[in-house]
């Protein structure tokens, strides 16, 4: 092994992402969030915001339970935000890097040994594209999306969108980080397929691409 290279640069990266509806959320669920966790899901005003919030955590909890041989109200986390101290920021845990991510009707975690991040969105028919396109986009990418229209207009940006956000969200840097120049080197980028609806994507740290196993929450959750 070459000196001062850790032996996980020389691994392509494992990513395990898992994917519930919106429709799997149950009461029961909240009995092992912590008391931070039942104090922002007692925040979200609206229904369907507290079923993605509650679904994201009772993944990151089921999933690391079984790999660290933990009842899944013992896993520690921590969403410490790293601006304000308060806890909205990216989701921590001991030994592995995590990504949620929930919209419409997906509610998305993944899992790696490297940084990570996991976007999805609900493509929105009546956004403006052109307006966020402006801010958002690439010279070459607002150029692609001028081949399009409507709602197959909407689909690529909001494409465009979610690669962004993942790259944004495997560095922690969040929406205040560059949204127009190109992916930074050594991160990378891929789409996940979730239907039409959506778009979804995952960015990994990691200087080549990483192996990725999709799963479906369905049974995690029964
Ligand atoms: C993080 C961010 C990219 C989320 O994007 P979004 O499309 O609105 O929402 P998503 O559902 O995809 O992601 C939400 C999840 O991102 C995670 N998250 C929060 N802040 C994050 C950050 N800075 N980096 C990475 N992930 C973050 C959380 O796990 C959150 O889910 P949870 O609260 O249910 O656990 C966006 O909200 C953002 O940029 N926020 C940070 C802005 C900021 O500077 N905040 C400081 C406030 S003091
Ligand atoms: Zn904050």
């Amino acid at each position: 092994m070459t000196a001062g290279i850790s032996p996980n640069a020389l691994r392509p990266a494992g990513v395990e992402v898992w994917w519930a509806r919106l429709g799997a959320a149950r009461d029961a669920f909240v009995e092992d969030l912590d008391p931070v966790e039942r104090g922002r899901l007692a925040a979200y005003l609206r229904d369907e915001d507290k079923a993605r919030f509650l679904l994201g955590v009772t993944i990151t909890r089921r999933v690391l339970g079984a790999r660290f041989s933990l009842l899944p109200a013992r896993v520690g986390l921590d969403r410490t935000c790293s601006e304000c101290g308060k806890p909205h920021g990216k989701v921590r845990a001991d030994g592995v890097e995590l990504s949620v991510t929930h919209s419409g009707e997906f509610v998305g975690v993944a899992f790696s040994d490297r940084p990570v991040g996991l976007d999805v969105e609900k493509v929105d028919p009546g956004i403006d594209v052109d307006g966020v396109a402006r801010v958002a986009l690439t010279v070459e990418e607002a150029r692609e999306l001028e081949r399009h229209d409507g709602i197959a207009k909407a689909r690529v940006f909001t494409a465009y969108w979610t690669r962004k956000e993942a790259v944004l969200k495997a560095t922690g840097e969040g929406l205040r980080g560059e949204l127009r120049g190109p992916v930074p080197a050594g991160i990378q980028v891929q789409e996940l397929e979730v239907g039409a609806d959506h778009r979804a994507a995952l960015a990994v740290v990691s200087g080549e691409l990483p192996v990725v196993r999709v799963e479906d929450a369905t049974h995690l959750l029964s």
